[in-house]
């Protein structure tokens, strides 16, 4: 891997554990205002200490987050359907390299929609957008499993995702966990795997599991959104799944943490 892209790429993936907690605060871009993320500022600023990335789109990077932040930035460069459409297969690449690279991004991401409607163009983004990212040193994550494909997340539908995208030259992939297989999915795929949280869990206890889980099965960290910032105690929240990504803490003790009052850890 060319030195620009690896050294990018490890200011997310921390090379000191190999893992990675990325806050994930795009939903805006099909979601409009979703609930807690209405005023991003407000909801994204207590959280940034804690997040070894942001991903993010560029409206939200310019309005509402400052510019003196040390905080990676994985810009999300995909759009096209509002969740009002029947189908939300239809993306096209929407933020250009060139703003990318302007607005300093760490790495770019897009949403690929293996078995949707859309499946081909979405793919031939992505190889288009890893020529882009190669050519600048810019690591391209590659969503995998969003919208009606959640249906279908078991662990053979994940591999075939995650295994496409990495073969189309995605240098970290973001997909959700299933049970049973996850380890299968992450060995299958020859590029670090990142969970999403997808929608807020009944429990502290089933997030901070899910984060333990998807860690044990081999995946690299989270890129966490929801559970994260809906939780009533997001700071709390997000430095338990740190503790459980970067420090091999166990769901129950990240969880006694989280009850006890702002990580010990
Ligand atoms: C939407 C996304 C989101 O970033 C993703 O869903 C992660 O957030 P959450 O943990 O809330 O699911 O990529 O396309």
């Amino acid at each position: 891997m060319e030195w620009g892209l690896r050294n990018r790429l490890s200011r997310i993936i921390r090379p000191t554990t190999g893992h990675t907690v990325m806050l994930a605060v795009d939903h805006g871009y099909f979601l409009g205002p979703t609930r807690r993320l209405e005023v991003p500022r407000k909801t994204i600023e207590p959280l940034i200490p804690y997040a070894d990335a942001l991903m993010i789109t560029r409206g939200v990077v310019r309005t509402s987050i400052d510019p003196r932040t040390n905080v990676p930035i994985v810009l999300r460069v995909s759009g096209g359907a509002s969740v009002l459409n029947e189908d939300l297969s239809h993306e096209a690449v929407t933020t250009s390299m060139k703003d990318a690279v302007r607005i300093n991004a760490s790495a770019v991401a897009m949403s690929i929609f293996v078995g949707a409607p859309h499946e081909h163009d979405s793919l031939v983004n992505l190889g288009e957008l890893v020529n882009l990212g190669e050519e600048h040193s810019m690591p391209v994550l590659a969503v995998t499993a969003v919208g009606k494909e959640l249906e279908k997340r078991d662990a053979r539908y994940l591999s075939l995702a995650c295994r496409m995208a990495a073969e189309f030259g995605a240098h970290f992939v973001k997909t959700y966990y299933c049970d049973p297989g996850f380890d299968k999915v992450v060995e299958s795929c020859p590029v670090p795997v990142v969970v999403a949280g997808g929608p807020k869990l009944e429990t502290a206890a089933d997030v901070l599991e899910l984060t333990h889980a998807s860690i044990g099965a081999g995946a690299a960290g989270v890129d966490m959104g929801r559970n994260i910032w809906q939780s009533d105690d997001p700071v709390g929240m997000i430095r338990a799944v740190r503790s459980i990504v970067h420090e091999g803490a166990t769901a129950k003790e990240a969880l006694g943490d989280l009850k006890g009052g702002k990580g010990k850890r």
